[in-house]
């Protein structure tokens, strides 16, 4: 991918706007999951020892174009000013206080704010031009190190970057790229994926880039009931997608794709409902699958040991009750122990991770969740198509008119 890199922009004492991805969850004004936070302050700390003003620009949730204080960012400006140990001021009349002459001012240097929830402007969503050109011109220099938001194109995070007079990626950004690509492109092999979730319609893009690309694909969750039926065996009341069968089978013609050979049911999915052990020929009628069994999770375990690389996404089951969570605790601790290079993504693995403390074990773990997936189908995504040869000088109206 050829994008200008921010360590080859000269920013020293220069007013840098940066579009991070700031959308945590947040309960009760209360930051549940600080990641995405922490995540960003190797760009803050690189600018700040370069003499530079900073501006944050980023979303939080989706409040459609009007202000509703529900989505402020207050809590993030306030967790971003501990872990500076600097104020970080949440600015809500950004135009007044950015725009109107501020050509002429000087950047106040080793000052970092924050810009309130970009989507409070009509026209973020929408990649307004003029929005666009406003966000491209309040810094000298444009930085996309927004990562989990590359795949919208709004105008934040796809019309400043084209407008921007010097626009570049940050290293968070050039981080998730160049940690992807190399899993993608260049793996050490073999390159096992394990893909759960939901549905297969839900991440079909992703198994058919993947299943040209991994050696093995374990497909657990949800996502392997369809599989399951594709290969003649009773799913009973579990969640199928009957008309995606063929597209199962073609997938496991194309790779390795081991199926389960047992699976935990379960009559309902409620924290006190009974797990069952059942061999895939004998789930009856009004069994739900609700997990990988034992031996599965062990035969997944076993590929995790041999892979060179590992790229994992969605769990195995329904792990937040425990009697559902075995096959995704063996698995994450497969991953986790595994001698090979090691990519978690998306929100359910994170979460998984973290639910058996096993968070901090993998190589990589991406702050993208649809962008992740996004780039594992094989996509481009639109910041980095706008980031694409846009290094260097380039003169506003070039590119307005
Ligand atoms: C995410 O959480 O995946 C990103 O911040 C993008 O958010 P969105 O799906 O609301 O665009």
């Amino acid at each position: 991918m050829n994008y200008c890199a921010l360590e080859h922009v000269d920013i020293e004492g220069k007013r840098v706007a940066i579009r991070v991805d700031l959308n945590v969850p947040v309960e009760n004004e209360t930051i549940t999951n600080d990641e995405r936070i922490r995540a960003i302050l190797p760009t803050l700390h690189y600018c700040l020892n370069r003499n530079t003003e900073v501006i944050l620009l980023s979303h939080f949730g989706r409040p459609k174009g009007v202000v509703d204080p529900k989505f402020s960012l207050r809590p993030v400006a306030k967790r971003l000013a501990e872990l500076l140990q600097r104020p970080v001021p949440l600015v809500n009349q950004w135009r007044e206080n950015f725009l109107s002459g501020q050509a002429e001012k000087k950047p106040k240097i080793g000052s970092v704010s924050l810009f309130e929830n970009l989507r409070f402007e009509d026209g973020e969503e929408e990649n307004d031009p003029t929005l666009a050109e406003e966000l491209a011109s309040i810094g000298d220099i444009y930085v996309m190190d927004a990562f989990g938001t590359a795949h919208r194109a709004h105008a934040s995070t796809y019309g400043a970057i084209e407008r921007a007079t010097i626009a570049c990626a940050g290293p968070l950004l050039s981080q998730e790229i160049d940690t992807l690509q190399k899993v993608l492109v260049s793996p050490a092999r073999p390159l096992v994926a394990v893909i759960g979730g939901a549905k297969v319609s839900g991440k079909l893009e992703v198994l058919k880039n993947l299943s040209r690309i991994a050696d093995a694909i374990l497909v657990g969750g949800g996502m392997a009931n369809t599989f399951l039926l594709a290969h003649g065996y009773p799913t009973g009341n579990s969640l199928v997608e009957s008309d995606l069968t063929d597209l199962a089978r073609s997938i496991s013609r194309a790779t390795n794709v081991p199926l389960p050979s047992d699976v935990m049911t379960s009559r309902s999915i409620e924290p006190s409902s009974k797990a069952t052990l059942r061999l895939v020929d004998d789930v009856r009628d009004d069994d739900l699958i609700v997990d990988i069994g034992p031996i599965t999770a062990r035969q997944f375990a076993s590929h995790l040991r041999q892979a060179g690389t590992i790229l994992w996404n969605g769990p195995m089951g329904v792990f937040e009750f425990d009697q559902f969570g075995e096959g995704t605790r063996i698995v994450a601790e497969a991953v986790a122990s595994s001698d090979g290079f090691t990519l978690g993504g998306g929100g359910d693995t994170i979460a998984a991770l973290e639910h058996n403390g096993l968070r901090d074990h993998l190589n990589y773990v991406s702050t993208g969740g649809g962008a992740f997936l996004e780039f594992v189908e094989g996509r481009k995504l639109p910041s980095i198509a706008a980031l694409e040869g846009r290094c260097g000088v380039k003169s506003r109206s070039q590119t307005s008119s």
